[in-house]
């Protein structure tokens, strides 16, 4: 299936599903409320597995929502033309979600920046990567590249859907220490999962007991993801994805870039990695 890109605003979108009206729409005119809360993130960083926390906490940890409403539908991705409709149909409180630079971003948002919550999630740029490159080969709306190397090299000069992540995560970054947003690795969503569900609660303002902290992480495990349709994308039209070809939820790990990039792919990303972002925010991701 032929894919091609829109050019909005500087930045790359998928043309399947994206337009320029539609982002035009949710930039000037969409309206924010108070009560809205905002799953934002890169790509493949882990915006399923928070979109499933976030599902699961509103609930106390009860997976029936979670069983039985398409993610998709739980959290719409707003920008979409799909996301949009489903946005503005979603009867308040709305969790959205958003692969949004920050400058596209709705700009009524910043009329409720006090009560308005964001969490951010960010993942190690090299997982992110080969995340996202298993996933452009099966689904349609990204570009296949001939090689890690040609994707590396678009990855590195922003020549990708959603624009550039150097941009996208030092833009949402700049609201560190900001009351109303919250970021979170996907790394520490895997090294500390009981954790990361109390500090999301906190930042929400949701008391949940020791044990409806352990149902919110048992439901959300990658595990239960796959086994659960609502949660899996399996459900998703094959005009968006070849199901044989590949998995939404593949492998779920942290270090799997070990197996696909070389030292030389790895050290032209580490040193285009602004350092701020590298020691400061993630220590993890520091060279080793
Ligand atoms: S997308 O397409 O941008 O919405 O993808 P996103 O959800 O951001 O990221 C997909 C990767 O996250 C992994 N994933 C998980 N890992 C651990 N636990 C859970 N519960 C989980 N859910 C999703 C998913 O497998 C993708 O990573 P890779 O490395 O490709 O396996």
């Amino acid at each position: 299936m032929a894919t091609e890109y829109i050019f909005h605003k500087g930045v790359l979108f998928p043309i399947m599903n994206y337009s320029p009206e539609t982002l035009s729409f949710v930039e000037n005119e969409f309206q924010v409320r108070d009560d809205h809360v905002f799953n934002v993130t890169y790509p493949k960083s882990g915006t399923n597995w928070m979109l499933e926390i976030l599902s699961l906490i509103r609930y106390g940890g009860d997976p029936s929502w979670v069983c039985s409403v398409l993610n998709w539908k739980r959290a719409p991705w707003m920008e979409s033309q799909t996301g949009l409709e489903a946005a503005l149909k979603y009867l308040p409180p709305r969790l959205l979600t958003s692969y949004l630079p920050i400058q596209l971003f709705p700009k009524s948002w910043h009329h409720s920046k006090e009560k308005v919550k964001i969490i951010y999630t960010l993942r190690c740029p090299k997982d992110l990567l080969v995340s996202l490159y298993h996933f452009s080969h099966f689904m349609h709306v990204y570009k296949l590249s001939s090689s890690i190397d040609v994707f590396l090299e678009d990855f590195l000069s922003g020549n990708m859907p959603y624009g550039s992540w150097f941009n996208h995560v030092t833009g949402w970054m700049r609201l560190k220490g900001n009351e109303n947003f919250f970021s979170i690795t996907y790394e520490e969503l895997q090294q500390h999962p009981q954790d990361s569900v109390w500090r999301i609660c906190h930042f929400l303002g949701k008391e949940l007991s020791e044990e409806q902290v352990a149902t919110v992480v048992e439901n959300a495990s990658f595990q239960s993801m796959k086994g659960n349709k609502m949660s899996s994308f399996s459900l998703l039209q094959d005009k968006y994805i070849d199901h044989k070809k590949g998995n939404f939820l593949r492998k779920g790990i942290c270090g799997d870039w070990k197996n696909h990039l070389s030292e030389v792919q790895t050290g032209f990303l580490h040193s285009a990695v602004p350092g701020a972002i590298r020691l400061n925010v993630c220590g993890g991701w520091a060279p080793t």
